[in-house]
């Protein structure tokens, strides 16, 4: 490796160890912090590639290489060697989960630790131990990281899932944060659905979202014109629920970066989409121009929306836990809290009281939630029926879901879970109630 190489791996590894650090002990927001770090460091598009794809599986598998670390040393390091023992995880992933080139990660690692400052550079012997193991025992290690993949979760969460839907089920969802997500992309309804899968190297899921690996979506055919967008098979199912809304206004509660209010609009809806973030709104209109489609964007809280404008149908798209894609963003996993699960189902209870009453008699409101937490899904919409006698939920029927009746709960809900179509890339976790106003 040339001097210049290796001066870019040491800085690329570093900021790796610092971003890492930033999430998972100060609770920064992952894109900000990468952002933040990759920049000041300089780091090539290859470099933070490289960087972003090694923290991905990190913040995934964070709880089994912790574990493994552990059982890796003889005595514990001391509680403030964060450093070191960030350094470690990543080298660890870099040898078990990413399969680079051994001398790279090891060398590379202790030569970071042995330029700290202050007491952990003394680590370094034991990194270059430590990785060193690793590399020989390769085989034996990986099987033993991915034996217990409930390691991958916080326990509160690990429970939530088991106690709504059985230990087996919660531990094939945390399995599931062992693969990297498929690409999954919605194709506007006017477009011939076999020919662009063809053209985009995908297969033809059973709701009609194309998927295929992943790559760089921005040099894919047809992303430049606007034909397509990425979403999650389970995220592109609540708008259809809301049927035809050819020519229907339907107001898209909650609707930033806007994959909805594409899906709305494409279909041929007259659109409002509110959302209370302008960032996220700002994103909302990129989509927007890039896809050439339209909609009325409205920068307000849905909890308190006074619309001006006649509406047919709602699409309440409700700020969640977001627990349901923690294969997607799994930096979500260390930095929520069981805490911010109860605040959220108060604003959602909030927004949701306020928008059913925005609807006409006859209307729909189909509340959806990319979450796991039965607060925020099922217990949110039982609680929301008993006290609302003007509502009645309409049921989804198979069809609706491409004939996936596992899809559909028994009274009629949309439950997606990520250990759902397991082998053939799995899918988000999402949930969507359909409500009609009588
Ligand atoms: C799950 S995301 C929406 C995703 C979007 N529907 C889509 O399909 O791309 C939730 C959104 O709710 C917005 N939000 C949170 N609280 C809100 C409120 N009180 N009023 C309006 N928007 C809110 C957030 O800014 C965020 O963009």
């Amino acid at each position: 490796m040339s001097k210049q190489n290796l001066k870019s791996g040491l800085r690329a590894r570093e900021v790796a160890v610092r971003t890492l650090m930033a999430v998972t002990l100060k609770n920064r927001p992952f894109d900000v912090a990468l952002d933040e770090m990759a920049g000041q460091a300089g780091l090539s598009p290859r470099d933070r590639a490289f960087v972003l794809n090694l923290l991905m599986l990190c913040l995934r598998r964070y709880g089994s290489l912790k574990g493994l670390l552990a059982s890796l040393m003889n005595t514990g390091l001391p509680k403030n060697a964060t450093w070191t023992e960030a350094a470690l995880l990543t080298g660890l992933a870099q040898i078990l989960l990413m399969r680079t080139a051994d001398y790279a990660a090891v060398n590379e690692t202790v030569t970071l630790v042995k330029n700290l400052e202050g007491k952990e550079a003394g680590f370094s012997g034991l990194v270059n131990a430590v990785l060193r193991r690793a590399s020989r025992e390769q085989e034996k290690l990986t099987q033993k990281l991915n034996k217990w993949p409930a390691q991958d979760l916080p326990k509160w969460l690990f429970d939530s899932w088991a106690g709504s839907y059985g230990k087996d089920v919660a531990a094939a969802i945390a399995r599931t944060l062992q693969n990297t997500p498929p690409l999954d992309i919605s194709l506007k309804p006017d477009l011939d659905a076999v020919s662009w899968a063809k053209q985009l190297d995908a297969e033809i899921t059973p709701t009609g979202t194309l998927r295929r690996a992943v790559g760089d979506v921005t040099a894919l055919p047809g992303y430049d014109e606007g034909h397509w967008w990425v979403q999650d098979m389970a995220a592109a199912i609540p708008a259809t629920l809301l049927k035809d809304v050819a020519g229907k206004n339907i107001l898209d509660l909650c609707a930033a970066p806007g994959g909805k209010t594409m899906q709305l609009a494409a279909m041929g809806a007259k659109v409002t989409s509110v959302d209370r973030n302008k960032n996220r709104l700002k994103r909302l209109i990129n989509n927007l121009e890039r896809t050439k489609l339209e909609a009325e964007i409205i920068n307000g809280d849905a909890a308190r929306y006074v619309a001006n404008t006649p509406i047919d149908h709602i699409l309440l798209d409700a700020p969640c836990s977001a627990t349901g894609t923690l294969r997607r963003n799994p930096d979500v996993i260390w930095t929520k809290s069981e805490d911010d699960v109860k605040a959220l189902s108060g604003a959602q209870a909030r927004i949701l009281d306020h928008s059913f009453k925005l609807l006409p008699k006859g209307g729909t409101l189909v509340y959806c939630v990319c979450s796991l937490e039965a607060s925020e899904t099922v217990d949110q919409i039982t609680n929301f029926l008993k006290r609302s006698p003007a509502a009645k939920r309409t049921p989804i029927e198979p069809h609706e879901v491409g004939g996936l009746v596992e899809l559909i709960t028994e009274a009629g809900d949309l439950l997606c879970l990520p250990s759902m179509m397991a082998d053939a890339g799995g899918m988000d976790g999402f949930y969507a109630a359909r409500l009609t106003r009588e």
